[in-house]
């Protein structure tokens, strides 16, 4: 505030005390001509309603003298009247910052315990669970789901099963803190009834049976020479690549044979996005421990669902 607006402020209060003050006085000592009933004379509504007149309640009087004196204390001890500081320095700033450092305070043996207790551990503890949960949603919930049942529109895998693309135990904290980028190219290059074909051997890798055998079979001929080299043989994958297990029930994208014939004339390319930046350890940590505990808690909520 300039110092214009600042003897502005001043003068208004000034001026509102000094008023305040005025009418209190005047209020509490004026005489006001009264007839012998008690009232003023004045009448309203054909004689039924009278204007008496009673003295202000003491009550009134010592709630309004306790205000003035109140903001004469508040304005001596907090900023507000006009550019002053307060006795008091008093700052939103400050307290803000202070509360800060009191939560921080407060949090740190928690903190302490995320770094240093065992991820297996800290999943059973419904203090840090909060967090965790807390920071899941803000993070992964948009892409992985609030469940952590992943997204099949664009390839997020579930977190809540034991199906690692990338591998399970350290391999989980380097997807999160580096990210990842799966690179399966496309093969519109190759005739439909090839693709076809190869969708057709993919979708029984898992054991499920379609009429036509012989196209699985041409099918099988076209993976061996196209696909093994990154998915295995058997179709069982590659973590190092995370190339995708073909032979389970689980699906980064869809299973169906419309799907995988998708899958294979365009390519795909699921991307996680790199943590590292953005998250502390200890909130790494945190997310590790939701994820770890993500089995027990969907149990729990399926549970409860019946
Ligand atoms: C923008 C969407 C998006 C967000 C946000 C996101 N992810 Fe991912 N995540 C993906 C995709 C897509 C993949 C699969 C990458 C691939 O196909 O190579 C993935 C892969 C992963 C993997 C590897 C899974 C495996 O099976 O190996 C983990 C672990 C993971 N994400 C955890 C997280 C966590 C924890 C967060 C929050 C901090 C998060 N993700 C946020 C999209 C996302
Ligand atoms: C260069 C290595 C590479 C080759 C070659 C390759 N893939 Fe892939 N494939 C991948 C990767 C990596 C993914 C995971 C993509 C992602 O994470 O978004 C994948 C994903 C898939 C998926 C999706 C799986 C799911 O769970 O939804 C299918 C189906 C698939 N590949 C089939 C094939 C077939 C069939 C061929 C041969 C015609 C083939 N791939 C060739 C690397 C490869």
């Amino acid at each position: 505030m300039n110092d214009f607006w600042s003897w502005w402020v001043i003068c208004l209060i000034v001026f509102n005390w000094s008023l305040v003050t005025f009418l209190l006085i005047v209020a509490t000592r004026v005489k006001i001509p009264t007839r012998k009933d008690g009232t003023t004379g004045h009448v309203w509504a054909h004689g039924t309603v009278r204007e008496g007149v009673r003295k202000l309640p003491l009550w009134w009087v010592l709630i309004s003298i306790g205000s003035l004196i109140f903001a004469i204390v508040y304005f001596y001890q907090y900023p507000g009247f006009g550019n002053t500081k307060g006795s008091l320095r008093w700052t939103s700033d400050q307290q803000v910052r202070d509360a800060v450092a009191a939560n921080a305070k407060r949090q740190s043996n928690l903190y302490k315990d995320v770094l240093e207790q065992p991820i297996a551990k800290l999943a059973t503890r419904p203090d840090v669970l909060q967090g965790a949960g807390m920071l899941y949603a803000e993070n992964c919930a948009g892409c992985h789901g609030v469940n952590g049942r992943g997204n099949t529109f664009i390839g997020a895998p579930d977190l809540a099963d034991e199906i690692w693309l990338y591998g399970s135990g350290d391999n989980i904290k380097l997807s999160i803190e580096n990210g990842r980028k799966g690179v399966m190219p496309s093969f519109g290059h190759l005739k439909t009834t090839q693709l076809h074909d190869v969708a057709m051997y993919v979708y029984t890798l898992n054991g499920r049976k379609v009429p036509d055998i012989q196209a699985v079979e041409r099918g099988e001929q076209l993976f061996q020479v196209s696909c093994a080299a990154c998915h295995g043989q058997q179709g069982q994958g590659n973590q190092a690549l995370g190339a995708a297990n073909l032979t389970d029930d689980d699906w980064l994208y869809s299973g169906s044979v419309s799907g995988i014939f998708n899958t294979l004339r365009s390519g795909r390319q699921g991307v996680m996005p790199a943590w590292k930046e953005r998250l502390s350890e200890s909130e790494l940590r945190l997310i590790l421990v939701w994820i770890e505990a993500l089995p027990e808690l969907n149990k729990a909520e399926n549970a409860k669902e019946g």
